[in-house]
């Protein structure tokens, strides 16, 4: 069986060991002969790296593990490459989420001017490692987690329509989980759905079992009275994301027919969510005192004690929807799974040039969208709007455009008017200035 080289992008992120540990557990499926870490953080890098440099000298001494910032070194002799940044780390997150909700917007990291601002952050860096891919192993393919996804998604539509990168989301998996346990199931992969949408903006149209039975009454009649908070509370959910699962409730009331993703909620309950939030300590606060510090301080211990025994690391779903796609491209598997993709008709009733979160057949030469059809006048409604905003952001920053922006920001469902959006955009350009284009 052929052997994969693998990058991950953003070595020092806190879903690398995630996805190393998900590695480990799929060398029947996707074996692997090299996993190399590239991040322009040299030093965060080191802290997630030496601890893996232990757990695969534990479990796979024969994977020849690397960790660097040299561009060149990194991306030579790839296969894949696994992409999760974060331009500006937590702390542009931070001001992401505070900025707008000063102005009583909310404050979000993908959602709503915080995911614009993101948005902005983002093209670059992604930009810039599809292309040291390209130069340095033209082969590979990058199959791309980082936020916000939907802006990537349309800005390597337009800037880099033929490279071979792939965006994805674990949202819809994760609440496909939710309802796998609603219904009874033991894994989302007894579930066949059809789902539409564009990236954290969608609905399921359709949840089937393996045999064709249909599962929605039985989900509907649970989320009805709890959202997606499952009848066995899941261990370790942090109280802001059970909020989230259990609002989707009031989400899913507007169209009881489908099951709506949960970041509807920042768009169809903006003023809730403001009220609920608390300006001062936001989300970047509470991923920084738990997931990041959690990560951090396990992988210390681990390289100390040069035993992974030393640490709590945990394998996720996460991890485990990139793995599945590697392995549908490198063994041609067809398997179904949802991806970010230009429409060009799958939804025909909408913008073709729009990036679209859909079921597709994945296989060696990627995907193959599969067809929607006809969608609501409420969906498309609030998807035409949505796009605009993904597609004027990223206009906003091929031309360095001021106004583009303020468009876009304006254009947004969770903000009230272009003063708010000007005042918004005001501060974001201010906290952004080391990270964006210059806009005239
Ligand atoms: P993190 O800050 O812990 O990790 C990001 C890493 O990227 C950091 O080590 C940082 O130094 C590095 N980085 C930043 N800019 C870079 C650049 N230009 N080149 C190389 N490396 C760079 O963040 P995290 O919370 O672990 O999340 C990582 C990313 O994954 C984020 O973009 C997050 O939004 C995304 N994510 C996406 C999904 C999804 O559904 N698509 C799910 C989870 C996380
Ligand atoms: C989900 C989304 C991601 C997002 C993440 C935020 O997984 O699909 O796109 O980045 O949530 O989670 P966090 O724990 O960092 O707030
Ligand atoms: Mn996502």
């Amino acid at each position: 069986m052929k052997k994969f080289s693998v990058v991950v992008a953003g070595g020092g992120s806190t879903f690398t060991p995630g996805i190393v540990l998900m590695l480990l557990a799929n060398q029947q499926r996707f074996p692997l002969r090299a996993i190399k870490f590239y991040d322009n953080d040299g030093a965060r890098q080191e802290i997630v790296a030496e601890a893996c440099k232990v757990i695969l000298k534990e479990q796979a001494p024969e994977i020849e593990f690397s960790y660097t910032t040299d561009p060149k070194v990194a991306f030579t002799d790839v296969d894949f490459v696994m992409a999760h940044i974060r331009v500006g780390k937590y702390p542009m997150r931070e001001k992401d989420e505070k900025i707008p909700l000063r102005h009583g917007v909310v404050g979000q990291e993908t959602c709503g001017p915080g995911g614009i601002a993101y948005g902005m952050r983002s093209i670059g860096g992604v930009l810039e490692i599809v292309d040291y891919m390209e130069k340095y192993s033209p082969n590979a393919w990058m199959l791309n987690y980082s936020n916000p996804a939907a802006i990537v998604a349309e800005a390597t539509r337009r800037l880099r329509p033929h490279s071979k990168i792939l965006n994805i989301c674990d949202m819809p998996i994760g609440i496909e989980g939710r309802m796998a346990q609603i219904a009874g199931l033991k894994s989302r992969k007894e579930m066949r759905v059809r789902y539409y949408g564009l990236n954290h903006f969608g609905w399921w149209t359709s949840i089937e079992d393996l045999q064709g039975n249909d599962l929605m009454p039985k989900i509907r009649e649970h989320v009805a009275k709890h959202g997606y908070v499952p009848p066995t509370d899941e261990p370790g959910v942090e109280a802001s994301w059970n909020d989230t699962f259990a609002k989707a409730k009031d989400v899913w009331a507007l169209d009881p027919s489908t099951f709506p993703n949960t970041y509807l909620k920042y768009y169809l309950y903006p003023d809730y969510v403001v009220a609920h939030a608390n300006p001062e300590h936001t989300r970047a606060n509470e991923v920084m005192e738990h997931r990041e510090k959690h990560v951090f301080s396990s992988c210390a211990a681990i390289t100390q004690a040069g035993k992974s025994s030393a640490g709590e690391l945990e394998i996720d779903e996460h991890a485990s929807y990139i793995v599945d796609l590697a392995t549908a491209i490198a063994f041609n598997t067809q398997e179904r799974m949802l991806l970010i993709v230009p429409n060009q008709g799958a939804i025909n009733n909408f913008d073709p040039e729009a990036m679209v979160e859909i079921p597709c057949l994945v296989g060696s030469k990627g995907p193959e969208p599969l067809t929607v059809g006809k969608i609501p006048l409420f969906q498309h409604g609030l998807m035409s709007q949505q796009v605009a905003v993904e597609k004027l952001v990223v206009e906003a920053w091929v031309e360095k455009s001021y106004l583009k922006l303020w468009q876009a920001i304006t254009l947004s469902k969770t903000v009230p008017s272009a003063s708010v959006a000007k005042a918004i955009l005001d501060d974001l350009v201010e906290a952004n200035k080391d990270y964006w284009p210059e806009l005239k």
